[in-house]
This record gives C-alpha cells, structure tokens and sequence, in this order.
C-alpha cells in the first residue's frame, strides 16, 4: 500500500487526493470518531446554489443497523466492512422550511426574509418530487467533496448507489420526501484499488 496510507502526520495535496481516490471495498475495523468528523465539516464547506445545503447525513456506526443496511444494499459488504457508513440524502422540504438558516448573518433580517421569498419563488409552484431531484444534485456536490476530503485525510471510500431507497428510509427514519443521494462507507483501506481508467481530456473536452 502507498505510503501516503500510513498516518495523518500530514494531509494529501488536493492532486495526491484524487490521484490516489480508488474504490475500497474492505477496511480496517476503526477509525477514530473525530476524523470522521473532520471529514464531514470539511465537506459540508462545499457550495451550493443559494446555498440552500440540501445535504444531511446519517453515519451509521452500530453493526445491527449496518448489517440490516447491508442487507438493504444487496449485501454489498463494504457496508459492514467499514467502521463508518455515511448515509447522504436531500431533504428539500427542511431547507424550505427552515430557509432563514442559510442566508449569510452578514444580510440581517433582511437577507433572511429575502431568502424565503427566493426558496418560495423558485420551489413554491414546484412539486415535491421535482425540487427533491433538484435538491439531490446539490447533494452530489456535497459527494464530491466527501470523497475528495476522506482520501485527503488518509482515509478511502467507495460510492454507492446500489441499494433499496425505500429500505434505507425505511432502516433510518426518513421521510419519504427525502432523496439519498449515495451511500459512503468510509475507513482505512484493508484492500488496494483498481488503478483508474479513465477517457483522456480529448475524449470527452472540446474548446468553443
Ligand atoms: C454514484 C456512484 C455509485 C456507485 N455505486 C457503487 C455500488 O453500489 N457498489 C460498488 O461496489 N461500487 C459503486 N461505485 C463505484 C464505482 O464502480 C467506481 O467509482 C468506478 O468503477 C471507478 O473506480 P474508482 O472509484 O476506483 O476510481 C459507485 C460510484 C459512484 C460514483
């Protein structure tokens, strides 16, 4: 394994990050609660439009609820294998709700009562569902910099998308209004990844 797996004296540059980011299927059984942490506040300076932060995660941490959210994933087991899995959805109806929390103190009162007429102008009219597809692709972003932040503090992940929904919400508590965007688990890697194979730049870039 790289040596930049060893220790967290020092963290990766943004380019060892997702240059040494693979898909890590088997982990060591712990790591510490605060890194976790740390991960999650560094993701969750991530933007967003409004910045409305539609993100909210569930860190499953006991084995019973891993094991039956395993079994939710089509018993992908990384689910258990990893000493945290992080449940990352939307909720559209919060952030609606609770819309003067993410205007900047820096607007007042004024900002708040502006940003509630922004949230009721743009997702108002809208249906439930359709402003929770909207909320979801914020919470890719929030994915994005999940990934980045834990291979950057020494840790590895792989993202998934297979499992149940319904099952998920069902496990957790959730609302069904909620949309889960990934699920993340998060750990030392026991395991080495699959070097990248990627299109080139040329492949998939044109300049306009
Ligand atoms: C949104 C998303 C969903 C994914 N779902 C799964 C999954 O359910 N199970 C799994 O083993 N890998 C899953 N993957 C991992 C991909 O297979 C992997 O990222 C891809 O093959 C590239 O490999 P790398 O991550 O090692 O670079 C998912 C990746 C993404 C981004």
């Amino acid at each position: 394994m790289s040596d930049l797996n060893n220790t967290l004296t020092r963290t990766l540059t943004v380019k060892e990050a997702i240059e040494t980011r693979h898909s890590i299927r088997k982990f060591e059984p712990t790591m510490p609660k605060e890194d976790l942490l740390e991960i999650l506040r560094l993701a969750s300076l991530a933007p967003s439009a409004w910045n409305a932060q539609t993100w909210r995660f569930v860190v499953v941490e006991t084995p019973e609820v891993k094991e039956k959210l395993q079994a939710a994933a089509y018993g992908q087991t990384q689910v258990t294998s990893a000493p945290y899995t992080i449940v990352i959805y939307s909720d559209m109806e919060d952030v609606l709700a609770t819309a003067e929390e993410t205007s900047h103190p820096a607007y007042g009162e004024e900002g708040k009562a502006r940003q509630r007429q922004t949230f009721e102008g743009a997702f108002g009219s809208q249906s439930v569902e359709a402003r929770a597809a909207w909320a979801n692709t914020q919470a890719n972003i929030v994915l994005g910099y999940l990934l980045i932040a834990t291979r950057g503090l020494g840790y590895d992940s792989v993202p998934m998308l297979g499992f149940e929904p319904g099952k998920v919400k069902e496990l957790l508590g959730l609302p069904a209004h909620v949309q889960i965007a990934a699920i993340l688990p998060v750990g030392k890697a026991a395991q080495e990844g699959h070097p990248h194979h990627r299109h080139s730049v040329e492949r998939i870039t044109r300049f306009a």
